[in-house]
């Protein structure tokens, strides 16, 4: 029976070395979490990499051995391949440019070689596993020139490719000097999706100004094959989170920290250490609300979980710094011997907890920079069991597309931030739950699955055309 082959840099699940041996940990990040719940059906399998640097052979058999019994099959990164394709085009060329950073963005002929030798890789490790009539169905932004590879090896290829991020303008995209041979890497899929309209127009427009093929309703035509192009908002496995939320157990530690915490109220605020997720702006954000209404000061206190990411690129290990001097500016300023203003964490929380807290929050500041998606905010909806809370969200983000019912802000508005931020502390309940509900609905029905099967449906639509024009 034909499979759907995912393939993406990171695995769903990072394998560690620790002292007592290998440990398996689950992936952090929109898209191992997203599709981490789904592709476990049929056949399917899920090609990447596994976090660590794995040099011995025996360990490399293990570790291929444990994932294999879940439908994972790693792709083993040299030190060299880290630095320079991983850490390097991925995270300092291509992130910043299509998150509109393009100031950090780094040039590197060194970082292209590692990135195109990568790919290659990948491609290989494609075409040990694909069978005829297999889907494959390649995943963002560090995977830009596999869908042409694997036609290359296999010209009548099913493939699909999904970005995670952003797509950027044209002025943008064009500063890339590798840009041409980015954009025929996407090319070879038969379908190309983001998250929202935008970045699809983007794409189409620097497609036609950088490769000089025009598109009609989103039908690219490359005198061979049709490539369609197209916006799939990704949703979130809405019943995981719902129902996690209606446990007794998460019932009884609510009720815990409910207690812990009297009657003040709770921010929160989750995201990758990343410059894209704007922490210094809502640290500065909260410090004005505390500033400028001194009647906020012990009614509220601010959650913040900080997620460790690629820290050994300059510009996060930069932005570390930047954050524990803010919070223990704010911190020493404002608190009081029963009251401190913000609790924060460095390091990643199970799902159990994450859940806990998104049903615990009066409020979550969710105030990227720029985002493609965003699931956090997606799944803090999903926990509000009782419909109260409220969202504060970014324009920027992609999910403020689908979420018009949240307080929407433009994160470089600080005044705008802090009046979000207190309408939202006064917010009457029935104007919660009203906004609340609306917003669930919405994710209730275009969730995960209804994302892989629009998607998938999609893919199958194009080839059943690009047949009836062969
Ligand atoms: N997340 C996690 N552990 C944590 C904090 C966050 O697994 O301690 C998850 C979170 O639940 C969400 C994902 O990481 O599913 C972050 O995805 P998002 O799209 O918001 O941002 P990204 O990190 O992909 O840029
Ligand atoms: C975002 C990207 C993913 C990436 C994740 C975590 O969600 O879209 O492709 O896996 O961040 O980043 P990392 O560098 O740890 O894989």
């Amino acid at each position: 029976m034909p499979k759907t082959i995912i393939i993406s840099n990171r695995l769903p699940i990072k394998v560690q070395r620790t002292e007592t041996g290998l440990a398996y940990e689950t992936s952090e990040g929109g898209l191992a979490t997203g599709l981490g719940s789904i592709y476990k059906t049929d056949d399917n399998i899920w090609i990447g990499w596994p976090g660590t640097f794995f040099n011995d052979e025996a360990e490399q058999e293990q570790v291929s051995k444990d994932l294999s019994e879940q439908s994972m099959h790693p792709v083993f990164l040299t030190e060299a391949e880290i630095r320079d394709f991983y850490e390097g085009f991925s995270n300092e060329t291509l992130w910043p440019s299509f998150h509109y950073f393009s100031q950090y963005a780094v040039y590197d002929d060194t970082f292209w070689e590692a990135y195109q030798q990568v790919n290659r890789k990948f491609c290989q490790a494609v075409m040990e596993r694909a069978e005829p009539g297999d889907t494959i169905w390649v995943h963002d932004y560090q995977l830009l020139l596999l869908p042409q590879m694997v036609r290359e090896e296999v010209a009548e290829s099913t493939i699909g490719f999904f970005q995670h991020i952003p797509f950027p303008s044209y002025e943008v995209f064009r500063l890339l000097p590798w840009r041409e041979q980015i954009l025929k890497g996407m090319l070879g899929a038969d379908l190309v999706g983001f998250h929202t309209f935008d970045d699809a127009r983007h794409f189409l427009s620097s497609v036609s100004r950088i490769v000089g093929w025009t598109s009609s309703q989103n039908l690219i035509d490359n005198g061979h094959r049709q490539i369609m192009v197209d916006a799939f908002p990704m949703g979130i496995d809405y019943e995981k989170y719902a129902s996690l939320a209606a446990s007794e157990e998460m019932k009884e530690k609510l009720k815990e920290y409910r207690e812990a915490l009297h009657d003040q109220k709770v921010m929160l605020s989750i995201d990758r250490l990343d410059y894209s997720k704007g922490i210094p702006q809502r640290l500065r954000g909260f410090e004005l609300l505390l500033q400028e209404h001194p009647e906020f000061r012990e009614k509220v206190t601010l959650f913040m979980l900080v997620v460790p990411s690629r820290d050994q690129v300059e510009q996060y290990r930069e932005l570390k710094e930047t954050i524990d001097e803010l919070v223990g500016r704010i911190n020493s300023s404002y608190r009081t011997i029963t009251w401190n203003p913000i609790q924060y964490f460095y390091r990643s929380f199970p799902l159990e907890e994450l859940s806990a807290l998104y049903a615990l929050a009066d409020i979550a500041l969710v105030t990227p920079m720029r985002d493609g998606m965003n699931l956090v905010c997606k799944e803090f909806v999903a926990s509000k069991l009782d419909q109260s809370g409220v969202l504060i969200l970014s324009e920027m983000a992609g999910a403020a597309k689908e979420l018009s019912d949240a307080l929407l802000i433009n994160p470089n508005d600080l005044g705008a931030m802090v009046l979000a931020m207190q309408e939202a502390m006064v917010m009457p309940e029935e104007e919660q739950k009203l906004r609340m509900q609306h917003m669930q609905e919405i994710l209730q029905q275009y969730d995960i699955h209804h994302w892989v099967s629009i998607f998938m449906n999609r893919l199958d639509y194009i080839k059943i055309k690009q047949m009836s024009l062969a």
